[in-house]
C-alpha cells in the first residue's frame, strides 16, 4: 500500500504525540516529534547558560545550532521513540518545566525555525511518516495527504500533561503551574510572527476531549485506509 505523509497539529498537550505514536506503530511508519526538537535546542541553550532568568539574545542561540545533533531512537521498554541530543538520551530532561517555560520563545526565532524545518523535511522525504507539532500541515508538509488539527478541553489537557510530568518523576510541579504554562504557550504559539499555530484549510478537526485513545486511533486509521485505498 502506498505510504503517505500524516501531519498532526494542535495546541499544547492535546494528545498529539500519543495519537501520532500509536498511529505510526500501527502503520509501521516513522514517528517524529517536532516539539521535542525545539525542546532540545532550548535545553542545550539553558545548559550553555545562554538563557538566563527567561531572557536571552537570539544571536547566542543561533550560534549554538551547528553544535546540536538531534536523533530519535525506538525504546523497546516504553514502546516509543526517545529523543537524543548529541548522543545523550534527553527524553526526560526536555520535559522539565524550565524547558516548557522557554521553548515557545526559542521556537519563534527565525533561524531556529529554518534549521528545524530543513531537518523535518529531510526526515519526511520518503513519506511513511507521522509528524506532530504546530506548523506541520500548514508549513512543513503542505502537501501531506492527511492533516489533523487536534483540540481538547483545557482542564483535560492540563490533567494529561500533569500526569505525564509526574510519571517522569518530576514531582515538584503543581497542576496550576502546568495550566499557566499551557495557556501561555497557546498564546505565544498562535501569535508569533513566523509559522504560528493555525489550522490548515484542508485539515480535519479532531476534538478528543471525550474520546479514548483507542477511539481516536480507530477514527484516524479509518481515514488513512480510505485515503490509501482511493489513491491506489
Ligand atoms: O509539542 P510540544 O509541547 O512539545 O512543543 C514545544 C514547543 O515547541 C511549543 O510550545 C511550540 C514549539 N513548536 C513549534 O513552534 N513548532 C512545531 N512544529 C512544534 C513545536
Amino acid at each position: 500500500m502506498q505510504k503517505i505523509t500524516i501531519a498532526i497539529d494542535g495546541y499544547s498537550a492535546c494528545g498529539k504525540s500519543t495519537l501520532a505514536k500509536a498511529l505510526a506503530a500501527h502503520l509501521h511508519y516513522t514517528y517524529a516529534d517536532s516539539g521535542a526538537m525545539y525542546r532540545c535546542i532550548t535545553l542545550y541553550a539553558l545548559r550553555k547558560g545562554v538563557i538566563k532568568d527567561g531572557s536571552f539574545l537570539e544571536e547566542e542561540i543561533v550560534k549554538l545550532l551547528p553544535e546540536i545533533k538531534l536523533s530519535f531512537k525506538f525504546n523497546p521498554d516504553t514502546k516509543s521513540s526517545d529523543t537524543f541530543l548529541n548522543g545523550e538520551n534527553v527524553e526526560k530532561d526536555i520535559r522539565q518545566m524550565v524547558v516548557s517555560e522557554n521553548v515557545s520563545q526559542v521556537s519563534a526565532i527565525h533561524q531556529v525555525r529554518v534549521h528545524m524545518i530543513a531537518i523535518q523535511r529531510e526526515l519526511g522525504k520518503n513519506r511513511g511518516i507521522v509528524m506532530d507539532g504546530r506548523d506541520i500541515g500548514s508549513n512543513v508538509f503542505p502537501d501531506a495527504e492527511l492533516k489533523l488539527f487536534m483540540i481538547s478541553d483545557t482542564e483535560i489537557r492540563t490533567q494529561r500533561r500533569f500526569d505525564e510530568i509526574k510519571a517522569k518523576g518530576l514531582h515538584h510541579v503543581s497542576y496550576s503551574d502546568v495550566k499557566v504554562n499551557l495557556l501561555s504557550r497557546d498564546h505565544e504559539d498562535t501569535h508569533r510572527r513566523e509559522n504560528p499555530l493555525v489550522q490548515a484549510k484542508d485539515a480535519i478537526v479532531l476534538d478528543n476531549s471525550d474520546l479514548t485513545r483507542e477511539e481516536q486511533l480507530e477514527f484516524v486509521v479509518k481515514l488513512v485506509t480510505d485515503l490509501t485505498l482511493s489513491e491506489s
